[in-house]
């Protein structure tokens, strides 16, 4: 089916770079699980000559992921991570990045234990504070790289602002739109320059693949990255390719179900008495709501809460039996974690402090089960504490 310009989010979720098979009209995108393909004579091929360069149904996945985020290109890739080490690829020796503070624990190891080996140098402020993002640019500052909402204390940045100053000292916005998924937030539509996913995460949304995916609009971004995913070679497979697809044909409804759940999650834990704050942008009292209602189109399914202590958290954690106690997020199934030992233990714990990552720090990726049995789960647990 051919998308005209009008189609909206849900149906471009589900027809968006998908075609049928020419040679046989298989209606979904067949893994292409080949290495290489037949010529039929010197230089004369149908576009594709090996599978590190070329493959169908990773093509087809971009195409999807581009159309999702209102993009022109996406480029598929092994893991989230190996998608943040690719837009860091166009950065020289020398530059200097402004990054999100809580941003994800594995993007800090990235740049600080890796990319600073390279001479690249990153400071971490507080984005929400554009004051804070401006006072931090430096004539050397080439990108502004975001996460909104940050993990795990749901921080939001206001991303037509932050663009809109990047742009005025030249620099690159970065978007990790993992949390959010382009169903709740289109960054490029705010005027960021590229978005990047964990597709391990909502994209793919049945916790049974790792990828990640950047998504571009500027001619010189695409040339670079088409170049530098060929080069570097840290590509999506075609199975994961393909189950990414599958995943994103019911991202409309999964995002709707999860802004539901996260919602009724959240007031149910701000009425606790264990519970001593909730952190979700839905919230009226959560300090960003007003930007939230803006910039984002549902709150989503990820909530953190505070205890009070290690070992209330460790009681709590030790009791949930409906929630799995697991890193990752933004499955069907609800998912509930510890930061401070887990996503972030490789923070060190004077920084894990300064964000907000508590030792009584628990983080939730509410699932799509029935609410009443989460809320029992959930408050079973609390009973513990
Ligand atoms: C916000 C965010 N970005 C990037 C990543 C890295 O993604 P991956 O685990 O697919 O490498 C994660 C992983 O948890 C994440 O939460």
């Amino acid at each position: 089916m051919k998308l005209d310009g009008s189609a909206r989010f849900a149906t471009r979720c589900i027809h968006a770079g998908q075609e049928p098979d020419p040679s046989t009209g298989a209606i979904i995108t067949p893994i292409f699980q080949t290495s290489t393909y037949v010529q039929d004579a010197l230089g004369e091929h149908k576009g594709y000559e090996y599978a590190r360069t070329q493959n169908p149904t990773r093509a087809a996945l971009e195409a999807n992921l581009a159309a999702l985020e209102s993009g022109r290109a996406g480029f598929a890739f092994a893991s989230g991570m190996a998608a943040i080490g690719a837009v860091t690829s166009m950065l020289k020796a020398g530059d200097h990045v402004v990054v999100t503070d809580n941003t994800y624990g594995g993007t800090f190891r990235l740049f600080e234990r890796v990319l600073t080996r390279y001479d690249l140098t990153f400071s971490y402020v507080d984005t929400g504070r554009l004051d804070l993002v401006e006072a931090a640019f430096t004539d050397r500052t080439r990108m502004l790289f975001l996460e909104t909402p940050t993990n795990p204390v749901l921080g939001l940045t206001d991303l037509a602002e932050a663009s809109a100053l990047a742009h005025r000292r030249g620099a690159t916005v970065v978007v990790d739109n993992t949390f959010a998924s382009p169903a709740l937030q289109r960054p490029l539509e705010l005027g960021a320059d590229l978005v990047l996913h964990s597709t391990t995460k909502y994209l793919n949304g049945h916790s049974d693949s790792v990828g990640g995916a950047v998504i571009a609009t500027r001619e010189t971004d695409i040339e670079w990255l088409t170049f530098y995913q060929n080069a570097a070679g840290a590509i999506l497979s075609p199975f994961d390719s393909w189950l990414v697809l599958r995943g994103t044909k019911t991202l409309a409804l999964r995002m709707a179900q999860h802004n539901i759940n996260g919602l009724a999650i959240a007031e149910y834990l701000a009425g606790h008495p264990k519970v001593k704050k909730v952190f979700y942008p839905g919230l009226p009292d959560h300090p960003q709501h007003e930007l939230a209602r803006r910039q984002m189109q549902g709150f989503g399914g990820m909530l953190s809460i505070e205890l009070g202590s290690l070992e209330h958290a460790r009681r709590f954690l030790n009791r949930v039996r409906l929630a799995a106690l697991a890193e990752s997020l933004g499955g069907v199934e609800s998912l509930i974690s510890h930061p401070a030992t887990m996503t972030h233990a490789s923070v060190p714990p004077e920084r894990r402090a300064a964000i907000g990552v508590t030792d009584g720090l628990v983080r939730l990726s509410v699932g799509i089960e029935d609410i009443d049995d989460l809320k029992a789960d959930l408050a079973q647990a609390l009973d513990a504490v």
